[in-house]
């Protein structure tokens, strides 16, 4: 299939900011797109064109579907101290209202994949790795499985709402400097919610990646990991966003971007 010819314009239904903090703000984008609503699945994402000024689409992971005929996105925007966005296509998206249109392209990657006999899944989200993993959460409960999630962020500040947290998922709040939830990193958590987890998710900053990718408590358990990285084409033309692997150099836009943890050599890798 050529994908460059599966362009959507799409309604916006809403664009909201939802969270707030110094040098940065998260907005979910609502959108009407009846035609992917049915096949997008958690791990996967969209290329946004983001005004006439961005050459290059924005790769944003799909955070959830809605009435068969919405998708969801969660975003963040970037703003330097002077309150200058230095990422010109989500300060353009953001800006976008209600009743306007955007187009994309997808959805695009593989996506998680959840084994059928997964009943208790443990979802570890660093920031804006929330994206992805919100809408694997609410269709796993869906699907009757247990959901622990592991939500890190710096401070209370960069904490996801409580009305966006999926209902019926076990939720561990973790912040840097202890202002809400357990005091520490979300990794350094995590070896206590290990016991009885089928599967184990995550999203976030390489760092945190990393660190999960060293710890020996996970080396016995399946762990898919989403990345978030710079693309170019996100269709898997451009080989822009490869990544090493122990299976050979992978696009992370068309072989993943969720990748089994074992298999990306981290010290080859720069997200
Ligand atoms: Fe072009 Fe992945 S962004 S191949």
């Amino acid at each position: 299939m050529n994908r460059l010819l599966n362009q959507v314009s799409a309604r916006i239904i809403s664009n909201d900011e939802v969270l707030s903090y110094p040098g940065a703000a998260y907005f979910l984008l609502r959108l009407e797109a009846t035609v992917i609503s049915n096949t997008a699945n958690p791990g996967q994402f969209l290329m946004l064109k983001c005004g006439d000024d961005c050459i290059l689409r924005r790769p944003l992971s799909i955070h959830g579907l809605c009435d068969d005929s919405r998708i969801e996105l969660l975003y963040r925007v970037i703003r330097t101290a002077d309150g200058t966005p230095p990422g010109k296509g989500t300060d353009w998206l953001s800006q976008q209202k209600k009743g306007g249109k955007v187009n994309f392209i997808g959805p695009l990657g593989n996506g998680f994949k959840v084994a059928a006999e997964s009943k208790r899944l443990l979802i570890v989200a660093g920031g804006i790795g929330f994206a992805p993993l919100g809408f694997l959460a609410r269709q796993a409960l869906s699907h009757g499985r247990q959901v622990t999630l592991l939500l890190g962020a710096r401070s209370a500040a960069g904490i996801i709402p409580g009305n966006m947290i999926p209902s019926g998922a076990t939720c561990v709040i973790t912040t840097d400097d202890g202002s809400t939830g357990k005091k520490g990193l979300v990794i350094d958590m995590l070896p206590g919610y290990l016991e009885g987890a089928d599967q184990i998710f995550a999203c976030g900053p390489q760092a945190m990646l990393e660190k999960l990718a060293s710890l020996p408590e996970l080396h016995s358990k399946p762990v898919q990991v989403s990345l978030e990285v710079r693309m170019g084409c996100g269709t898997g033309a451009c080989y822009g966003c490869s990544i090493r692997t122990t299976h050979g150099m992978k696009r992370v836009c068309r072989e993943g971007p969720v990748f089994d943890i074992k298999d990306i050599i981290w010290q080859e890798v720069s997200i």
